[in-house]
């Protein structure tokens, strides 16, 4: 099985970014341990990260047809956008959601979760593993 796994705006500043919510790793060490347990799980994957909304649901378009899963952090598009809750909701591949830290108990805008509502589930507040958590379960779910 072949995996997508999406991140949104500000994910290739780990490291640097608020490191008390979102950890020390930066975002190579991210897509390292995404290839690792996709590894160990028995998944092929492509990893890609974007600032911008329109490319995302881009990206979530031509992912039709070429992955059978779709792991995602929409990131601050979460709370806003109805574009990528379109365009996963669209290509109807199965699709996870998945946030570094507890979005629950953060500020109330980020309360909202557009892209969840297309979502199977949704791993938050794990850091990493909440990574690995969504490539188990699109396993799984494909078994
Ligand atoms: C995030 C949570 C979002 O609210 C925030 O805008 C992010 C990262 C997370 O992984 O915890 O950029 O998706």
């Amino acid at each position: 099985m072949k995996l997508l796994i999406i991140n949104g705006p500000n994910l290739n500043m780990l490291g640097i970014r608020e490191p008390d919510i979102y950890g020390k790793e930066d975002y190579p060490a991210l897509c390292d341990h995404c290839e690792r347990a996709c590894k160990a799980l028995g998944a092929d994957c492509d990893i890609v990260q974007s600032n911008h909304e329109g490319e995302l649901v881009d990206i979530i378009q031509n992912a039709l047809g070429a992955y059978d899963g779709i792991v995602i952090n929409p990131a601050a598009y979460t709370h806003t956008s109805v574009a990528i809750l379109d365009a996963l909701k669209a290509v109807g591949l199965p699709a996870v959601e998945v946030h570094l830290s507890k979005v629950s108990e953060r500020e109330e805008f980020r309360q909202i979760s557009y892209a969840g509502m297309a979502c199977e589930k949704t791993f938050s507040g794990l850091g990493f593993e909440g990574y690995t958590e969504a490539i188990r379960y699109l396993v799984n779910m494909c078994k």
